[in-house]
């Protein structure tokens, strides 16, 4: 145990000028100095922690109450300073005597790396972004790289720049969750929800000039009653190339080959002529169905074709949108081509899923299966 019991060989001040206490401070340190001189053993620190530093017994708390709780105003700066440099002086020995005796306290919290360690359950990739995935490393093969843009979108990003004019019918089409209260704002800034990743080609097109080989996957919106084939909010996987001399045929190569990527080899495709307002012309995409290869079955309602997605040579009329802010898309000098197509009705083939409401419900029954 200690010599010193608390309080009672704590010395009187004999002034509170710096050199008397000075003085006394030093004659405490040479004390500190002494104790801590042959500490050999862990139980041996531990008395000399509780020696200088027990809260109740310590010395340290007995030299606070004896000199500077009783100190009149003007002195307790001064004893509060050497008693600051005096405790650090204590916790440096004790630190050190705990290092060299290793008696350091995280001993008792030392780890048993014998144990076997906690066990993390694996995520699994889902079926949308793992069909996300698979969709664009087949375009990345053929030399495409990633984009995305926003969410929200101005009227003129989602419809206008891509040749839906105001008041235009196919605007009806797309359902569209508009933000409130924008009624006094021009129509084209006006901000909705896009419904669809289209206007994430003209923000390229501004953002980079030709030529252009780019994908943009992303979430889109529209006012449609959720059912087993329907969700309003959905994934879509845009296209866009731009260079010159781009025809027709490129894209039917280029969309018959990631066709065979995705659902195998043997699968065919066929175009269909259809109406977009920002392709010209466009076309309507059929795949020969991967579930009966093409002989009829209930998932292609007996016609042997499955239709999937979207494309069409770029309208010149949305280079001319572009052009404001991109004059080297010049539709004399430079064509393209562009699709769009339904990432959930993909994931939905190829994974078996049969509502496309399991895809947001966060089940992990659902999800553990692609695990
Ligand atoms: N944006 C169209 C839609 O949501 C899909 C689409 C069709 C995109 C043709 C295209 C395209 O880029 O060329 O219905």
């Amino acid at each position: 145990m200690p010599e010193h019991e608390s309080g009672d060989s704590i010395p009187h001040l004999s002034g509170y000028r710096e050199a008397e206490l000075d003085q006394a401070f030093a004659a405490i340190s040479r004390e500190v100095e002494a104790s801590s001189a042959a500490l050999a053993t862990p139980e041996a620190v531990e008395a000399f922690r509780l020696q200088w530093l027990g809260r109740k017994q310590g010395r340290l708390k007995a030299i606070s109450d004896a000199w500077l709780k009783s100190a009149p105003v003007e002195a307790k700066k001064l004893i509060g300073q050497r008693f600051n440099t005096l405790k650090a002086e204590i916790e440096q020995r004790l630190e050190h005597a705990e290092a060299s005796t290793g008696s350091s306290a995280l001993d008792s919290e030392a780890i048993d790396i014998t144990l076997p360690g906690t066990r993390r359950k694996l995520g699994a990739e889902h079926p949308l972004i793992r069909t996300q995935n698979e969709l664009i490393a087949i375009f990345a093969r053929m030399g495409y790289s990633v984009g995305i843009g926003p969410e929200v979108e101005t009227d003129y990003y989602n419809f206008e720049s891509l040749n839906f004019p105001p008041g235009h019918p196919a605007r009806d089409t797309q359902d569209t969750l508009v933000v409130s209260g924008q009624e006094r704002k021009p129509l084209r800034d006006r901000l909705l929800m896009r419904t669809h990743t289209s206007p994430v080609q003209i923000h390229t097109m501004e953002e980079q000039p030709p030529p252009i080989r780019i994908v943009i996957p992303g979430k889109v919106h529209r006012n449609d009653a959720a059912d087993a084939t329907h969700s309003p909010i959905f994934h879509q996987l845009e296209g866009l190339c731009v260079d010159t001399n781009i025809t027709f045929a490129d894209l039917k190569g280029t969309l018959d080959h990631a066709m065979k990527e995705l659902f195998g080899s043997s699968v065919r495709t066929r175009f269909f002529p259809s109406f977009f307002p920002f392709t010209e012309p466009s076309a309507d995409v059929q795949i020969s169905c991967p579930f009966c290869g093409g002989s009829g079955c209930r998932k292609c309602k007996y016609s042997g074709w499955i239709e999937l997605l979207g494309c069409g040579m770029v309208d010149p009329s949305v280079f001319g949108f572009v052009q404001q802010k991109q004059p080297a898309y010049d539709p004399k000098k430079i064509s393209g081509f562009a699709f769009g197509m339904g990432i959930d009705r993909i994931a939905m083939m190829k994974y078996g899923i049969g509502d496309v409401s399991l895809m947001y419900s966060g089940d992990l029954r659902f999800l553990e299966q692609f695990a």
